[in-house]
């Protein structure tokens, strides 16, 4: 099977849900405690084994790249000022030249089209998405889970998990198939249905191995459900053809895209942090 060495990052959405924090700040450099919201997802896909990143940016989004960059004056700042540990921990953080590279969508058209819009530099081989506003906390990084499954069933792999009845209108939802509590068969794929016309109460989170010819169906460009152009759409159209599982990936995810989600990975990852974890959780237990 071959290796996923490529992710795509969309990163060209405008945040309207965390306004006015987003007038100028891109929403994925919103730091979840002290770290921007997209360096957790960078992070994961390194982890992962990927080797280059492809990010799908917009107007407006330059400080995503700039933050992956070599802080030079920070960095000889640190040197002379003799803050040794910082420094390396910058340092090991910086992607090396080549490993991150930026392409803009240029209109909001969707999540399909932003994928779409990566084709030139993702070639015909597998690859990832990863949606940086799903921030997953996982003992082993939710996209290592799923190039080690992909691995063994190849084709497109998916991660899922069960949301009640009332949320399938958020989220791509899947009909299964064969199912042993881990790994799932997906028969069927719809975009955000309303609860009464949802195949089940399997949604996919926002991480995705896929196979290159989905890029073909995305070349389509067909409108799909709320106007744009769904990755859910042209992924619907290789089941049957292509291998196709879910994968009920172990760890919390966060959606970071909504104040409360956002707000959640905040306190959640501060509270399980060694240095500040004890005096943070102190700190909230006056507020409950
Ligand atoms: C996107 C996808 C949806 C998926 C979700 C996961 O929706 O279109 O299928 O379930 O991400 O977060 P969005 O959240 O961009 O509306």
């Amino acid at each position: 099977m071959s290796r996923i060495r490529k992710a795509v990052l969309p990163v060209a959405g405008l945040g309207t849900r965390m306004l006015p924090a987003t007038r100028v700040l891109p929403k994925e450099m919103l730091p979840v405690v002290d770290k921007p919201i997209v360096q957790y997802a960078v992070e994961e896909a390194m982890a992962a084994g990927i080797e280059e990143i492809v990010l799908v940016t917009g107007r407006g989004k330059i400080l995503i790249e700039d933050h992956f960059d070599r802080a030079v004056e920070l960095f000889e700042t640190l040197a002379r000022r003799g803050k040794r540990a910082e420094l390396e921990e910058l340092v090991a953080q910086t992607p090396v030249p080549g490993a991150i590279v930026a392409t803009r969508q240029q209109e909001p058209k969707g999540l399909g089209h932003a994928v779409w819009c990566a084709r030139h530099l993702v070639g015909r081989e597998p690859f990832a998405v990863v949606l940086v506003d799903d921030l997953i906390d996982a003992p082993v990084p939710c996209l290592a889970q799923m190039v080690e499954v992909h691995a063994r069933t190849g084709g497109n792999v998916l991660a899922v998990m069960e949301v009640p009845f009332e949320q399938t209108a958020r989220y791509g939802i899947v009909a299964p198939g064969e199912d042993d509590g881990r790994v799932v068969e997906v028969r069927g794929l719809v975009e955000k249905p309303r609860p009464e016309n949802a195949p089940s109460r399997l949604a996919v989170i926002g991480r995705y191995i896929l196979m290159p010819e989905v890029m073909d169906e995305l070349a389509r460009h067909e409108v799909g459900a709320g106007g744009e152009i769904q990755l859910t759409d042209a992924l619907a159209k290789l089941i049957g053809r292509q291998a196709f599982h879910g994968l009920r990936f172990e760890g919390r995810r966060y959606d970071c895209g909504d104040r409360l989600g956002y707000l959640e990975a905040v306190v959640a990852l501060a509270a399980k942090r060694p240095d500040i974890g004890p005096a943070f959780r102190a700190l909230l237990a006056q507020y409950l």
